[in-house]
């Protein structure tokens, strides 16, 4: 090697050597990053309010796939549309050849992950709660024409004691084998922040 390369290869070198730090750096901050976002507990973002901890179960998935704004039930944690061309039918329980009862039984299946309760079919349409804010679910929850003719206090029956949304703490496994998520607040406290929200007015707050 000529001497005279020495001062330029050492320049490059140098240059090398910034750049590594750099990106070294970049590194330990991303993941310090992703680690604190992992670490936040999730019940820091569900409010102390009974009305939050109600709706951090009502807008759940395991709800909202059978609560669905269209004709089709949904699956799964991404919500897809349910397989097999699945329909609402004229009394939401299916069509003729793919009744909701002739897959699903009174209680889950988990060897072939068919989820299961007594009178599963999709929630009628005017119940329907894809897509909707907290604010508007509740409106309609508590709308006699949404909600199948229900006062309060039958609202609040059939939110802490009908088979199909309590199924939502027993929901079983999929069918890849994998155990289908439950909602974020335990059914204790959900059955709790219900009737402390009902009593206490079953006010619904701007938003
Ligand atoms: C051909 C069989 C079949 C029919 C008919 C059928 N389902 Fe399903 N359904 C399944 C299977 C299998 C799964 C589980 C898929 C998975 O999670 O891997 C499922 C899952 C679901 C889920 C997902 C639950 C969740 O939260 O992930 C809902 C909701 C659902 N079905 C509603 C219905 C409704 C309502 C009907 C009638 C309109 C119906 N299904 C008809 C087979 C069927
Ligand atoms: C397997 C499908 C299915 C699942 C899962 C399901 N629902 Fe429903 N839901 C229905 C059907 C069907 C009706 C209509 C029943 C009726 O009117 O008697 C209904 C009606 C309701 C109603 C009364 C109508 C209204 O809009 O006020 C409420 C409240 C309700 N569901 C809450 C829930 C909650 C909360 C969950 C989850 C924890 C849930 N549901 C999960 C199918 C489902």
């Amino acid at each position: 090697m000529k001497k005279q390369h020495l001062p330029v290869l050492s320049f490059f070198l140098l240059i090398g050597i910034v750049i590594l730090f750099m990106a070294n750096t970049s590194i330990t901050e991303k993941i310090a990053a992703s680690t604190t976002t992992l670490t936040t507990p999730l019940t820091n973002e569900i409010g102390d309010e009974p009305f939050d901890k109600m709706m951090a179960v009502l807008t759940h998935k395991r709800c909202v796939n059978c609560h669905p704004s269209g004709d089709r039930p949904r699956q799964g944690e991404d919500s897809h549309i349910h397989n097999f061309e699945v329909q609402r039918g004229i009394d939401n329980h299916g069509v003729a050849a793919l009744r909701c009862e002739s897959c699903h039984q009174h209680e889950n299946n988990d060897f072939s992950g068919v989820p299961g309760a007594p009178e599963w079919s999709l929630a009628p349409i005017e119940m329907a709660w894809e897509g909707l804010s907290r604010v508007e679910i509740v409106q309609s929850m508590l709308n006699p024409a949404n909600n199948g003719g229900r006062n309060l206090e039958q609202i609040v029956e059939h939110l802490t004691e009908h088979e199909l949304v309590l199924w939502a703490w027993e929901p079983g496994i999929d069918a890849a084998g994998n155990p289908r998520e439950k909602p974020p607040v335990s059914k204790e406290e959900y059955i709790k922040a219900v009737k402390e929200w009902a009593e206490s007015g079953a006010i619904i707050p701007e938003e």
